[in-house]
Order: C-alpha cells, then structure tokens, then sequence
C-alpha cells in the first residue's frame, strides 16, 4: 500500500481493481470477473500469448541472464538487425535500457555525448513540447511537461517547454496551418533564446498519450525535423507509445515520413512479457560518437536481457506472422466510427479521437467553452465502465484506450458496446457485465 498512504484500506481497494490472470484481451480480478483489458499500451499481442511465452521458456532453459558488459548473447544481435530492418534506413545502431523511461534518458545521454564527440561541447540542452510525457527518471521527467515536475522541485537545468500544434485545444485560435506555424516560430524563438549552439535536441512525442492521445500535427513534425538540421540540433523521436505497430505502422515516424537522430521504443517491444525499452541511434549520430574510439557508458545491469530479447523477437514475430499491424487501422477507424455515431451527441463528449490502436474520448462539463469534467465524473465513470467489463486508463477529463492489436471484431464490439452503456449511463454499477 506506499504511495497510497493518504488513501484509506477501502479507496484503495475501490480505486484499484485486483488483477489475477489474463487470456488474449481479456483480465480476470479476484472475484472472477472478467475485464477486456484496453489500459496501458503494452499488452499489444494480448495476455497468456502461448507462442511468446514458450520462446521465453526456451530461453530460461538455455540461459535466463548474461551481462551485455564484457559478454554478449546472439539473440542481442538478432533483436538489433530485426528492429533496425523495422524501423528504417537511418538507424544504425541499438542500446538497450528496462524501460520506456530508460529508452529516453539513453536518447538524451547519447545525444549529449555525441555531440562532446564531436567538439561541440556547448551543445547540453533539451527542447520538448508541452503536453509531452516521457517517462520517471530525472532526465526524462525534466523534459516531460504536464505539470507534475513540480511534485520533485527543480529539474534538469536547460530543459525548456514549447507550445504544441494539437487539433482539440490549440494554444492559439487559428487555422490547423496557424497553429503549427506559431508553434514553430514559438519553436525557433525558444531555439535562439538559449543558444542555437547549446541546443542538443529536440524531443517530440508525436502522439501524447498519457495527455489524452493529442496528435501533434503531421506538418510541424516534418518542419521541426528541417529546423532541426538548420541549427545542427538532433531530433529524439519518443515512439515507447506508438512504436511497434500501436499506430498501424512499425513506426509512426515512418508513416510521417520523418527520419529521427534518435528513437525510443519500449511498450509494445514486449508486449508486457518483459520490462524492456530501445534506443536506435542513426548511422549518423553513431559515426559521430564511435569514429573516433569513443564509447558509450551504458552498463545497466540487466539491460538486453536474454528473456527480454527472446519475449521481444516473439513478439515481433507474432505480429508479423498473424499481419497484425496492417490490421491496426481499420480496427482504430471501426471504433472510432462506432463511438462517433453513439457518443459525438452526448452533452459531455467534447472530442473524440485516436489513430491506429490509440484512442481517446475527453468529456467537458460545457461543450463550448470546452471546461474539463472534475473528479468525481472521472471517478463515476471509471466505475461504471468496470462494472461494463472494460479497464481503460482515466486522465485529466479523458477516457483513453489501448485495445489489443489482437482484439477480434467481436471482442472490439464489448468494448465498444460497454463504453457507450457507461457514457449513456445505463446499466449503471451493474455486476461486471463480462463475468
Ligand atoms: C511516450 C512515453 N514515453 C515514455 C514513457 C515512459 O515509459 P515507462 O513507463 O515504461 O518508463 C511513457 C509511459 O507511459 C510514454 O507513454
């Protein structure tokens, strides 16, 4: 019960719900019921998947641990080849971290040692969007920017937020095409202000997730990726959510058209097997920091665990042998649809949205001046939804949904059917409807 300690015994066990086994989309709780699991991003290739967990077995059997210092193992390299032939050309090179935290703060250092690598020594600063989570750490808490940095005092120095080009609430009024211009001329004001030399790199979440799922429009990605090599700066693509087919593509960089310096991938790497993120690093960029002997400190213990790469390979497998990715669209685009025509009407939807896998419905106590729902309506229908069989992750006025890049028609149709019931109110705290 730490970090829960201003909740009473009875908060904790109505706020929480009790998980204790998992089949394809579906978790079961203490009580035998029966939730289709959308939380989290993770569990991309369902839960209690046989082909994935019998490769790990195999693994464990052959060898559960080798330390990637000193030693290596070959599925390491296997890993590497498979995830640079997914996500694209420029990348050169993999560092392996136990987190989608770890996969930014390896971006970041590997960023800043580059550029030490190179003689450009000024070069130690962050720019990132507002909106942007990236992650625990203290390098990746300072460059993520919704308001709970406050929560461990001062961060990192010289991590700076800029304004972020979004369709639902924009930071100006204005045409799609104004709000991205003033978000990059916001941008490259932020640039000059700290030093066009001392910039490092440029940090975009191309969807916020844990913000809502709030896109960052298309353009303004492709534009900071031209401002970015106009200054010499890198640009860090966090990708530990949309990564590995979440969007409908291996990466939603490629599908932009845009080449990061840097990329993070971590949740769907697994699928929630094993804790693992991944940094891809372009060919580029691994010039600049190995040509002239250099070497990168990254000696975290565990770190390209031979179980987590064995769960990663299986993963990657899985979705390639069932065609899983190129599904995440049309399945994204069904839901979509069908919640759109139930649910655009209701007095408290204000937005609905996602693309691919990722999905989101933001409620607003007033439709026109777009005022979030407070707590207890975020509260009321976490519960109701529960209690419709459906686990979905509840931030900040929004509902936001990860499916399993697995689920069937019908399994979607549950969800879908339960969220409606839930929005409308129906069935109201009813028995968990799946049990
Ligand atoms: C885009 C993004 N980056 C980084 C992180 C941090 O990943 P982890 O929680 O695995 O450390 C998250 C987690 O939600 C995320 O969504």
């Amino acid at each position: 019960m730490s970090g829960f300690s201003s909740m009473t015994e009875q908060d904790f066990h109505s706020y929480n719900t009790y998980l204790t086994r998992g089949e394809g989309v579906w978790v079961y709780d203490n009580h035998d019921n029966r939730y289709f699991y959308a939380t989290t991003a993770v569990p991309s290739v369902g839960l209690g998947n046989r082909y994935v967990i019998d490769r790990m077995m195999e693994q464990y059997h052959a060898l559960h641990f080798a330390s990637t210092c000193g030693q290596t193992h070959p599925l390491i390299e296997r890993l590497s080849q498979k995830l640079l032939a997914l996500c694209g050309s420029p990348f050169g090179q993999v560092f392996y971290s136990n987190d989608g935290s770890g996969a930014i703060e390896t971006a970041m250092r590997l960023a800043r040692q580059y550029f030490l690598s190179i003689g450009e020594k000024k070069r130690v600063k962050f720019i990132s969007l507002e909106g942007n989570y990236h992650g625990t750490t203290f390098g990746s808490g300072s460059v993520t920017h919704m308001g709970i940095q406050e929560s461990f005092g001062p961060s990192m120095p010289g991590c700076y937020a800029v304004p972020a080009p979004v369709g639902y609430r924009p930071p100006i009024s204005g045409t799609p095409e104004q709000v991205a211009k003033f978000c990059l001329d916001m941008l490259e004001e932020t640039v000059f202000e700290n030093g066009p030399d001392e910039i490092a790199a440029i940090l975009i979440e191309p969807i916020q997730g844990v913000n809502g799922v709030v896109e960052i429009s298309p353009d303004y990605i492709r534009q900071v990726r031209e401002l970015a090599d106009r200054y010499g700066i890198l640009l860090i693509m966090d990708e530990v959510a949309t990564g590995i087919g979440r969007t409908g593509s291996w990466t939603l960089s490629r599908q932009l058209g845009v080449e990061p310096d840097l990329l993070a991938v971590s949740k769907g790497l697994t699928g929630g097997y094993f804790p693992m993120g991944a940094t891809l690093i372009s060919k580029d960029v691994a010039a600049g920091l190995f040509n002239n002997g250099g070497i990168f400190l990254h000696g975290s213990t565990q770190s390209g665990h031979p179980v987590g790469c064995a769960a990663a390979l299986a993963v990657l497998s899985f979705l390639e042998d069932n065609q899983l990715v190129g599904q995440v669209k049309g399945k994204g685009e069904y839901v979509m649809t069908s919640l759109k025509q139930e649910l655009s009407d209701h007095v408290h939807v204000g937005d609905i949205r996602g693309h691919g896998l990722m999905i989101a419905i933001e409620f607003v106590s007033d439709k026109s001046s777009k005022e979030g729902v407070d707590y207890a309506f975020g509260q009321s229908l976490s519960a109701d939804l529960r209690c419709q069989g459906v686990l979905g992750n509840w931030f900040n006025s929004t509902l936001i949904l990860y499916p399993p890049l697995t689920a069937q028609r019908e399994e979607l149709d549950f969800m879908i059917d339960g969220i409606i019931r839930a929005v409308k109110g129906e069935g109201l705290h009813s028995a968990a409807a799946g049990s």
